[in-house]
């Protein structure tokens, strides 16, 4: 099979029965995406398909002849940090850093919808988004955070999408 990954084409041949999920970690060495819970509860897996954020622990790797598929690593690197990534290191948006792959790509797949127009289940109105700490919490409920960083990863999600920053948390 044939793959975009992180802006390179790859090819693998994976199990029939094996994730997305597991192609990343085990297949191909990209272990920036976590496994969690391995069945669609912490987003911990979150990588961007064709653009949009999914759970890869909940897709078959078979289905994605062709997808063009973003993980951590191709956002960013040590040296030029993805400005969501400069954003949770600037506030503190983590403490093991266990979900924090999957935070940032799903911040990243969110900030895009936001961009398209597409409402949530708190938007206020179906014609122009509002995007406040209730939005990004709600947006980026599906991913989990056993350390509990949520006040300091709305507070860098906010700054990237160019709001001040809470601070009520501080
Ligand atoms: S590992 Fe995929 S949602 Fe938890
Ligand atoms: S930083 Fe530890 S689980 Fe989120």
């Amino acid at each position: 099979m044939h793959f975009t990954i992180n802006g390179a084409p790859r090819e693998a041949e994976p199990d029939i029965r094996a994730s997305l999920l597991d192609l990343l970690r085990e297949h191909l060495g990209l272990t920036g995406t976590k496994k969690g819970c391995d069945h669609g509860q912490c987003g911990a897996c979150t990588v961007l398909v064709n653009g949009r954020r999914i759970n890869s622990c909940l897709t078959l790797a078979v289905m994605h002849q062709d997808d063009d598929i973003l993980t951590i690593e191709g956002l960013g690197s040590a040296d030029t940090l993805h400005p969501l990534q400069a954003a949770f290191v600037k506030h503190d948006g983590f403490q093991c850093g266990y979900c924090t792959p999957g935070q940032i790509c799903s911040a990243v797949g969110m900030l895009d919808e936001v961009a398209k127009g597409w409402p949530s289940h708190v938007s206020g109105s179906l014609d122009a988004i509002d995007l406040n700490d209730a939005e990004i919490s709600e947006r980026m409920s599906g991913n989990l955070c056993r350390c509990s960083a949520y006040p300091n990863i709305v507070d860098a999600i906010s700054e990237v999408a160019g709001l001040a920053p809470s601070g009520a948390d501080a």
